[in-house]
């Protein structure tokens, strides 16, 4: 299959190339869409083919369950039941936005997309081309990250060509996605709510509105039987080696430094560990200011991608600082070193 490549604007997409990707979507085909936290692979949530392409376009397992994408609330209709009172609530604060939401599963949505739970996880993007195409397409849209399995999300049309191309119908391509990681996921279906994953939606953000909120433990071991969807550790995994530093940051320039002598690496490194690293000669990516969340989450999986490709024997990374986006940072990084830190003094 070839991979029809399509330019659109990100603010204002022109409604021939909406037309010509809802053609594919009818179609029962793949469409990568940019949306503001990675780009999604999108299919037609009702179309049981198209959603088996899904998994195996993305080498996926069908134990991992699918995200839904609306453009408005009433397309939630024929895809949850029960929708507790919390959710109307979750949902005037924060769509359309990069929050996930878990509600009872609608009877007649097919359980491939949910993995067999009875809940089924949905999310309204706030990004014109995702809204325009789903709107359009008339149709609830399920969409995983655009990555291949185990790969970091794509945040690029770059990117999801990369890993995809060849396998999907077509990719729309509106630059860079806002945000960087994906998306809050908060399950209300308990009390109180779980966050399953962090994301630009803060934890003190969501108590404003729930109260309490529990942050669910990352799975430590990659071993385990059946850990909870997406909690496996390794799914961030970048394929070189990665050392996860911790500690005040004059100990982790040290470190870094000393780890060059030995080994070929490449430093993920903050605005403060340039004049380190270049009196040192390491090879770096720069992610930003190590207090700035919003800049190292755009930058994150672009980063992680070019350090694969640079060849080193090892890829090297602090933590940023601070708190809201930068907790979602924090915990792809540890999923990312597999959930081991080496502490520095
Ligand atoms: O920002 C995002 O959420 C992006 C964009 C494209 O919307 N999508 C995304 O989808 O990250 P995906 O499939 O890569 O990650 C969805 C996560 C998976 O880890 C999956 O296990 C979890 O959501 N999930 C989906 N349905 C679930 C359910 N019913 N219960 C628990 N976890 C669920
Ligand atoms: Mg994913």
């Amino acid at each position: 299959m070839k991979t029809i490549l399509l330019p659109v604007s990100a603010t204002d997409p022109a409604a021939q190339t909406i037309v010509a990707a809802v053609a594919q979507i009818s179609a029962g085909q793949l469409v990568a869409m940019p949306t503001e936290t990675v780009y999604g692979l999108a299919a037609d949530a009702h179309n049981p083919e198209a959603v088996a392409r899904i998994f195996a376009a993305k080498g996926r397992p069908t134990t991992d369950p699918l995200i839904v994408h609306i453009a408005d609330q009433t397309q939630l209709a024929t895809v949850a039941i029960d929708i507790p009172a919390l959710f109307f609530l979750l949902a005037a604060a924060f769509w359309p936005g990069p929050l996930t939401i878990l509600l009872p599963r609608h009877p007649d949505l097919s359980t491939t997309i949910t993995a067999g739970f009875d809940t089924v996880a949905v999310r309204m993007p706030a990004h014109p081309v995702a809204l325009a195409l789903i709107r359009a397409c008339g149709t609830p849209l399920v969409a995983p990250s655009a990555n291949l399995f185990s790969h970091p999300s794509p945040t690029t049309a770059q990117h999801v060509m990369h890993d995809l191309t060849g396998r999907i119908a077509m990719v729309l391509d509106a630059g860079a996605c806002r945000i960087g990681v994906e998306s809050t996921i908060v399950d209300i279906t308990r009390t109180p709510a779980v966050i399953l994953r962090q994301g630009d939606v803060s934890a003190e953000q969501l108590s404003t509105v729930l109260g309490d909120v529990i942050v669910q433990q990352r799975t430590l071991a990659t071993n385990q039987a059946a850990p909870a969807p997406g909690m496996l550790l390794k799914h961030y995994a970048p394929r070189t080696p990665l050392t996860l530093l911790r500690g005040p940051v004059a100990a982790i320039q040290h470190a870094v430094v000393r780890m060059q002598q030995t080994e070929n690496i490449i430093w993920l490194c903050y605005a403060d560990d340039a004049v380190c690293a270049a009196r040192a000669g390491i090879a770096t990516i720069m992610l930003g200011a190590r207090d700035d969340g919003v800049q190292v989450a755009r930058q994150l999986f672009a980063a992680l991608r070019q350090a694969d490709a640079a060849g080193a024997a090892r890829i090297v990374v602090a933590e940023p600082t601070g708190a809201g986006v930068a907790a979602a940072v924090r915990d792809r990084l540890f999923r990312a070193a597999e959930g081991v830190f080496t502490q520095v003094e």
